[in-house]
């Protein structure tokens, strides 16, 4: 359990590199079946879904901040609750939200360095991104930004993710109310988390109806009816899938760019042939969800860059509430079952040479790989209800950073090492150079 908590990615590949595809390991009182084959997986988070739930730690954990959300619901509860935001994330509907999502990123895009052609500067890029993704996530949800506030609820979100990583590793929390190191940092980051959530809602609901917006997230969460069993969310559930919406959705996709322009930096000859194709598509001309099937590169690049670093990868772990039968395998009933995307991903059998930056793979002309061998969404019923959003979104900023800027690393910059705080990230800020390009010329759609 030492080794596990101490370093999750080392562990997981160590254990694959010497033991093979399924491992059993007994771990105090924990009976932990590691899977790491893409056949393997399939078998267990799609074949034998109803037999798994989310681990309770993990739900004990994040109920806590989030409440009675579809990310911690189960069973009825959660088919309920999917069926009610699953209209808000369907493509035609996330297609909508491009116009948002650009709208949030042009003004922090443009405003990097001097405006005059090859102006550079030296950007952290845990800020930007985090900024980028914060602002593109509250105007889909509520039409408007955090302006000031953003920079506290960033500063929020890190020092959860840290608590709710640091609780994951040990049997259990002690009040959140009791006098004790690092909770009076989680009750003020959950304060401000809830403040920021609730203050939108009622300003929502004081707005008359002729100039509230329609097309947001909220507009749809509070037009929501199940089709199948009628009702609405009650307000709680309102709040809490707000929250998950707010907390899935923007720190695993500015992770997921982060080391995106990591990779476009050390990696200029692809960085030049992704700017190629963004030139050709688009010119200057700002992208519109119709233009993201004309990027097949820039498309391949971000999912290489998940390949290469799932950002969500602690959420893949379950239990076995039936024994299940996979192959010559058992897995008993009880067992903690930990899927883990990075081995898949490394995996040669289905990546050749997995270490390297590769985006080709993801062509539409590259050979079909082993089904379920990439999965950075997930798998099987619970997959990430957020994963069209997050692909329009990540594809549109990544374009608009190379419509305007140039990214280099520094001269001997160390490669980042990733480490997991719950999404993976680098271990140390990363910074990055950004130089503007000369303007681009403006295109006709
Ligand atoms: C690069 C970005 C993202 C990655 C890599 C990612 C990955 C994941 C993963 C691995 C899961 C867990 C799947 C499982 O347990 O089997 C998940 C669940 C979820 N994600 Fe994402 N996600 C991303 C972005 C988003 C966005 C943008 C949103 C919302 C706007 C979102 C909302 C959710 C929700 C609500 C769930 C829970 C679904 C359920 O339990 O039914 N995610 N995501």
């Amino acid at each position: 359990m030492q080794a596990i908590s101490r370093d999750f990615l080392g562990y997981t590949r160590q254990m694959h590199r010497e033991w093979g595809d399924i491992v059993f390991v007994q771990m105090y009182w924990e009976k932990v079946c590691l899977l790491g084959s893409p056949e393997l997986v399939r078998a267990v988070m799609v074949d034998n879904a109803a037999s798994l739930i989310r681990q309770e730690r993990a739900i004990e954990v994040f109920s806590r901040v989030q409440g009675p959300s579809v990310m911690m619901a189960e069973g009825e509860d959660w088919q309920r609750l999917h069926r009610l935001l699953m209209p808000a994330f369907s493509p035609r509907r996330v297609a909508g939200y491009a116009r948002l999502m650009v709208d949030a990123a042009t003004p922090l895009l443009d405003r990097l360095v001097p405006d005059m052609p090859g102006a550079s500067g030296l950007i952290n890029m845990d800020e930007l991104t985090a900024r980028v993704t914060m602002d593109v996530i509250c105007r889909t949800l509520f039409s408007t930004d955090l302006g000031d506030t953003a920079r506290q609820v960033t500063k929020a979100s890190h020092a959860l993710n840290e608590i709710a990583m640091q609780e994951l590793m040990v049997p259990l929390t002690l009040p959140d109310s009791w006098p004790l190191p690092g909770k009076a940092a989680k009750r003020h980051a959950m304060r401000l988390f809830d403040e920021v959530i609730d203050k939108h809602i009622a300003d929502r609901r004081q707005m008359p109806v002729d100039q509230a917006p329609q097309e947001d997230v909220l507009a749809l969460l509070l037009a929501a009816r199940d089709e199948e069993g009628g009702g609405r969310l009650s307000e709680a559930e309102l709040r809490a899938q707000c929250k998950v919406i707010f907390l899935a959705g923007f720190d695993t996709s500015a992770k997921a760019l982060q080391w995106w322009a990591w990779l476009m930096a050390a990696h200029s000859d692809k960085a030049a042939l992704a700017h190629e194709e963004v030139s050709r598509v688009l010119g200057a001309r700002t992208p519109q969800a119709e233009d993201l099937p004309q990027l097949p590169y820039l498309t391949a690049t971000i999912k290489e860059t998940l390949r290469l670093y799932p950002p969500a990868a602690g959420l893949l772990t379950r239990r076995a509430v039936k024994e299940i039968k996979v192959g010559p395998w058992t897995i008993p009933r009880r067992s903690m079952i930990i899927v883990a995307p990075w081995v898949l991903h490394n995996d040669a059998r289905s990546f050749p040479q997995p270490e390297s930056f590769r985006p080709e793979r993801f062509m539409p002309d590259a050979p079909p790989l082993p089904r379920s061998a990439w999965m950075p969404f997930g798998l099987g019923p619970r997959v990430c209800i957020g994963q069209h959003f997050a692909m329009t979104e990540m594809t549109l900023v990544a374009a608009m950073l190379l419509q305007r800027y140039e990214l280099s690393k520094e001269p001997g910059q160390p490669e980042p090492v990733a480490q997991l705080n719950l999404t993976l990230r680098p271990a140390q800020t990363l910074f990055l150079r950004m130089r503007r390009r000369e303007p681009a010329h403006e295109r006709q759609v």
